[in-house]
């Protein structure tokens, strides 16, 4: 039989092979997007407790942001707070346990919120309009130090070079306000370079890394982006891609987002190392977007768009980040005995 396949195989024409293949692989493709599209939408769509956490933190985070901003806005944020009003509501009203983190770092949120104001002798004028007594009581009882903001001095950054891998990971924190101090290329190529030992599968090494300098263009791409609204333009903004022409089979369609975000990650710390601050931003969006942003950049169609990555100096004052608390690590760990 095998005898048999080898010498059909041996007299079909190579065109024909290759177009026998592509239908087999368009018809696997059709049946795991298929797939895809169930285990999505069904996350997306169900009010299952891990869904209301994550409208929870997206709201959160968001006001975290705003409370670490240079130029602070009195009153920002209203949009944020419907939201998390709203996610609130949702996560009561399923009877979710009070002591879950995320719920509790939802309102500390509001709390530092409120604080933060205070502080100005500003009032928050959105707060008792938007919550419902009961929460803002929460509110009240919550633990600040779950949420807010922390303070990174320019020191902290000084002697990147001489630190572990552990001080490097737990230090590094997204940075979003720089100072006016341009960036050297070369720490930058540095950067890159160390995250060119970032492994990739069978080292088919997919990954691009876009530098954008000029200023227009980056004003345009982060327009775009949506995601760094109200901050400076950085000295820099790195685009992060991977071409799909690195990959052979529908099994891997979605490969290039996994070795696209492992070197991402290497950039981020690589760009510690260098001492430099960097944020990464998400290149989530619609597929009209993503043209545009493919047609301004020159980026090949079969490239995926992993991420963007603002990088600049730490401004001499020091500079306030939102504090992103995590989870516990056990909250993460299932044990298969
Ligand atoms: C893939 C990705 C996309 C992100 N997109 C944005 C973004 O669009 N805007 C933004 O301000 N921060 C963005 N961030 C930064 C996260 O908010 C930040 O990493 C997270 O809150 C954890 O905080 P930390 O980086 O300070 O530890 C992004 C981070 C990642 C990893």
């Amino acid at each position: 039989m095998n005898y048999l396949k080898n010498a059909v195989k041996k007299v079909v024409p190579q065109k024909m092979k290759t177009k026998y293949r592509v239908m087999r692989e368009k018809k696997v493709l059709k049946t795991s997007y298929n797939y895809d599209y169930k285990k999505f939408i069904g996350a997306i769509s169900s009010n299952t407790e891990a869904q209301i956490e994550s409208q929870l933190m997206f709201a959160a985070h968001s006001i975290e942001k705003g409370l670490s901003h240079e130029n602070f806005r009195p009153n920002f944020g209203e949009n944020a707070l419907l939201k998390l009003s709203k996610a609130l509501e949702t996560f009561n009203s399923y009877g979710f346990s009070k002591s879950n983190i995320r719920y509790k770092i939802a309102l500390s949120s509001l709390k530092n919120y409120k604080k933060y104001h205070e502080e100005q002798e500003i009032e928050p004028v959105h707060l008792n309009h938007i919550f419902s007594v009961d929460i803002l009581n929460e509110v009240k009882l919550s633990d600040e130090h779950l949420s807010g903001t922390i303070f990174l001095e320019k020191e902290d950054k000084k002697d990147s070079k001489k630190k572990n891998f552990y001080e490097i990971s737990q230090e590094r924190t997204s940075i979003r306000e720089f100072s006016d101090v341009e960036v050297d290329m070369k720490s930058i190529e540095s950067a890159i370079n160390i995250s060119m030992k970032t492994p990739t599968v069978c080292n088919r090494q997919p990954n691009r890394v876009y530098i954008i300098k000029n200023k227009q263009v980056m004003e345009t791409i982060l327009n775009i982006q949506g995601g760094y609204k109200g901050y400076k333009l950085p000295a820099i903004l790195l685009l992060v891609s991977t071409d799909n022409r690195a990959f052979v089979s529908v099994n891997e369609r979605n490969e290039g987002f996994i070795d696209g975000g492992l070197f991402s990650m290497s950039l981020l710390y690589a760009l510690e190392y260098e001492g430099l601050g960097a944020c990464a931003l998400n290149a989530m969006m619609n597929h009209t977007k993503e043209q545009e942003i493919k047609r301004i950049l020159n980026v090949s169609e079969f490239e995926n768009l992993i991420m963007f990555i603002v990088v600049g100096q730490i401004p001499d004052e020091g500079v306030k980040c939102p504090k992103s608390q995590r989870d516990d690590y056990q909250k993460i760990m299932r044990v298969i005995q």
